[in-house]
């Protein structure tokens, strides 16, 4: 990607690293390994010196042959190493910058250095492709191999290594990266997110200076709680909705990472994650393989909305459990009852959720402890027997009735977290995570059970595992995570407490896969006190996730807009609360932008809402397909506009939803100007009408009378360049329309 001349003492030193100059080596003669997707390439390539580098990160180009020119065309500042842009930098030889691996050898020794040995390329799929390439140190027998697995219709990335000695005693690992990515571009613009409990994925979006800007989470478990891993970065200027070069990247990992984004002496933006390595130097036997999770991207040349799309089919088409088929809709009891129910009021909620329309009934937090029981927040975790004074039939006696009601039946755990009130903490203290010379700290009055022992992961297992043997036709779990992990320290690893952080995801990942072994395909939700773990490396085994126990419907057009960059509609469970000012139909509205469910008290609703929520889950059901398996696009950005729109487009461009909330309640505020549709087809007709209306209310939309209306035909075109009003105002707050070819 550079040119490697350095003027140093007035003496032309040629860097070889890439062979193009010094050398007499061609472009054609060099390893040049190629990684496309496509829309995308990145080229690596081996210099006369074997180091790996990366050459090229971006849109793909028309001829594969002009890649080496592509160094030829910078004039920057040297390269004081020759490796700038190595592919997987590795620290204590000739590096000056942060490093992607850094070692201490058997011997004590810190340097490595990493040359590449060969590589081969899979074909796993049509679609997919996955490239390795080994890297040896000449002096230690160290090997690192990098994987890059393409999705080329996706065109998304996901990049890992696999780290391997055979030394004379073990190696510690003082940094193992996932990825090392290299950028170039005249600025770049970082959207990184932070939050806190019912604050989930606030933006925030600046341009990097020179230095190293870190994200990165110590948290443990509920790891996401003040920063997710997910990030963009744009080049040049802060890509548009539809226009601009952007990377959008994130950890497949639920507990420390740090993503490192440097812009080098030579104004290349590198950007370096992985596990953090906070606290976590990782002793690596002989002939013991460290792999790292992978780092997941994709880039657009062609703005935001085009990378999110890249996201959300590649999530909904290989990481997601069940990411094509369907989801239930649900009622929860959590904001109804809170701890507080029994058997008849459940009796009642399950004749609530059948009245209802939807499809389950999800029992919430407190069902569960009898020495300790969970009555409050202070007790119960970890003894996962019904309480008898609320459930004196068990749980089995509510599935029975769920089932006698035609409803499904689901159920909340939060399976890695101890109370410290409860026999599970006085029977195996040596399971929790604690220092066992400190005083404890709780977060939310509970602490973390101890992943990394296998003794506890079979507990975890067991829990999940007894329920469904209790109760097989149990429909969905609610896993939780609540607390953060204080005073790492974990009894089972004994001196290697270094490894901890590692080895708890670890834990939770064997269980979840065992979990996924053998009850493949039970929905699960991902939650952690509202959304502080939505991440992929979670996600693989979970259908869906909760992005905040904030639910009022205004947070949450802002909170759901910014996560649907990432995840796709399907896999964000939003629920209809009674949560904010808003009026019932504008809390449905919003919900419905992906994954409906409710928690609100039915036998409360007047006779208009519940028929409005009835009418609603109806026409929620035969427009699911398209808000799940549609192409999102966003048309009208609330943190610019007053309105907030966006649409799901099906496949074959013949159906479209397009969702419309008023954001700003200032005096006359609402949509004045027509809303640009998207990704419908130009030369296709189609017809617009207001949906999910409220009981008694027209639309001006709907109806022959007005001079927009339901039977007009539009065409595609007019839709996507003159644009349609959907008439928000302050006295229509919310509107939903489906678009239909006719
Ligand atoms: C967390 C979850 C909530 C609810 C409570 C129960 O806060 O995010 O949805 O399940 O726990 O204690």
């Amino acid at each position: 990607m550079k040119n490697k001349n350095v003027f140093y003492k007035g003496w032309l030193i040629m860097f070889c690293s890439t062979g193009l100059l010094g050398t007499g080596a061609s472009y054609a003669q060099m390893v040049t390994i190629p990684v496309e997707t496509a829309k995308t390439a990145i080229i690596l390539q081996v210099a006369s010196n074997k180091d790996l580098n990366t050459i090229y990160l971006g849109k793909k180009l028309n001829n594969p042959d002009e890649y080496g020119n592509v160094p030829g065309v910078y004039k920057q500042a040297g390269d004081y190493t020759g490796m700038y842009n190595s592919a997987y930098t590795p620290a204590g030889s000739r590096n000056l910058l942060e490093p992607a691996i850094a070692v201490t050898h058997a011997d004590g020794n810190n340097s490595l250095d990493l040359k590449y040995v060969n590589h081969t390329t899979t074909r796993v799929s049509d679609d997919i492709s996955l490239l390795s390439v080994q890297l040896k140190d000449p002096v230690y027998d160290f090997q690192v191999t990098l994987y890059y697995k393409s999705y080329y219709n996706e065109d998304v990335i996901e990049q890992w290594s696999v780290i391997e000695h055979h030394e004379k005693g073990s190696v510690t690992l003082q940094k193992y990266a996932s990825a090392n990515i290299d950028l170039n571009a005249g600025s770049y613009w970082l959207r990184q997110y932070h939050g806190d409990w019912a604050k989930e994925m606030r933006p925030e979006e600046t341009e990097l200076s020179h230095g190293i800007k870190t994200l990165d989470s110590k948290l443990g478990t509920r790891a996401d709680l003040f920063m997710p891993s997910v990030f963009m970065v744009s080049l040049d200027h802060p890509a548009t909705e539809d226009e601009g070069s952007v990377l959008f990247g994130s950890l497949e990992w639920s507990g420390n990472f740090k993503t490192d984004l440097e812009i080098d002496p030579q104004d290349n933006l590198r950007i370096i994650s992985g596990i953090n390595n906070y606290a976590s130097p990782y002793p690596l036997a002989a002939g013991q393989a460290f792999e790292t999770p992978p780092f997941v991207y994709t880039f657009s040349a062609e703005g935001k909305g085009k990378a999110s799309r890249n996201l959300q089919s590649w999530a909904r088409n290989y990481k997601l459990v069940d990411g094509k088929g369907s989801r239930m809709t649900l009622l929860n009891n959590w904001e109804s009852t809170y701890f507080d129910f029994n058997e008849t009021r459940l009796s009642e909620l399950l004749k609530d959720t059948k009245k209802l329309g939807v499809d389950l009934f999800l029992l919430d937090d407190g069902w569960f402890g009898n020495s300790y029981p969970r009555n409050d927040d202070h007790a119960g975790l970890g003894d996962w027997q019904e309480n008898r004074k609320k459930l004196p039939n068990g749980i089995a006696a509510i599935a029975r009735e769920a089932q006698s009601d035609g409803v499904k039946f689901g159920i909340w755990i939060e399976p890695e977290m101890v109370s410290p009130k409860s026999d599970l903490y006085v029977k195996h203290p040596d399971w929790v995570v604690k220092q066992p010379k400190r005083e404890e700290y709780y977060f939310r009055n509970q602490l973390v059970l101890d992943l990394s022992n296998t003794q506890v992961q079979d507990f975890v297992y067991q829990i999940v595992d007894s329920l469904f043997i209790k109760d097989p036709a149990l429909a969905y779990i609610k896993w939780d995570c609540n607390a953060v992990i204080y005073n790492a320290y974990s009894v089972h690893l004994h001196q290697n407490q270094s490894q901890f952080y590692v080895e708890y995801v670890r834990g939770l990942y064997k269980v979840l896969q065992r979990i996924r072994t053998k009850y493949p395909n039970v929905p699960m939700m991902l939650c952690s006190g509202g959304g502080a773990r939505v991440d992929y490396g979670a996600l693989q085994y979970f259908t869906e996730f909760w992005p905040s126990d904030n639910t009022d419907p205004l947070e949450r057009i802002f909170m759901q807009w910014e996560y649907s960059y990432f995840f796709p509609a399907i896999a964000s469970a939003n629920h209809v609360t009674d949560w904010g000012k808003q009026p019932l139909k504008f809390r449905v509205d919003v919900a419905i932008m992906g994954k409906l469910g409710f928690d609100i008290v039915i036998d409360k609703l007047s006779g208009n809402d519940l028929k409005f929520c009835q009418d609603a889950i109806a026409i929620y059901n035969a427009n699911k397909p398209v808000i799940w398996q549609g192409d999102q696009y966003r048309l009208s950005d609330p943190r610019t506009e007053s309105v907030a729109s966006l649409m799901y487009v099906s496949a074959d461009r013949s159906s479209a939803v397009m969702l419309n909330y008023l954001v700003n309640y200032r005096y006359g505020e609402g949509s004045k100007r027509p809303i640009r549709l998207k990704g419908l087809d130009a030369a296709k007709k189609y017809t617009i009408s207001e949906i999910n209306l409220y009981p008694g209310s027209t639309s001006p939309i709907n109806g022959t009378h007005s001079p927009i209306n339901s039977t007009k035909v539009y065409s595609g075109d007019f839709l996507m360049t003159v644009g349609f009003n959907p008439e928000i105002s302050a006295g229509r707050t919310s509107v939903v329309l489906q678009v239909k070819t006719l």
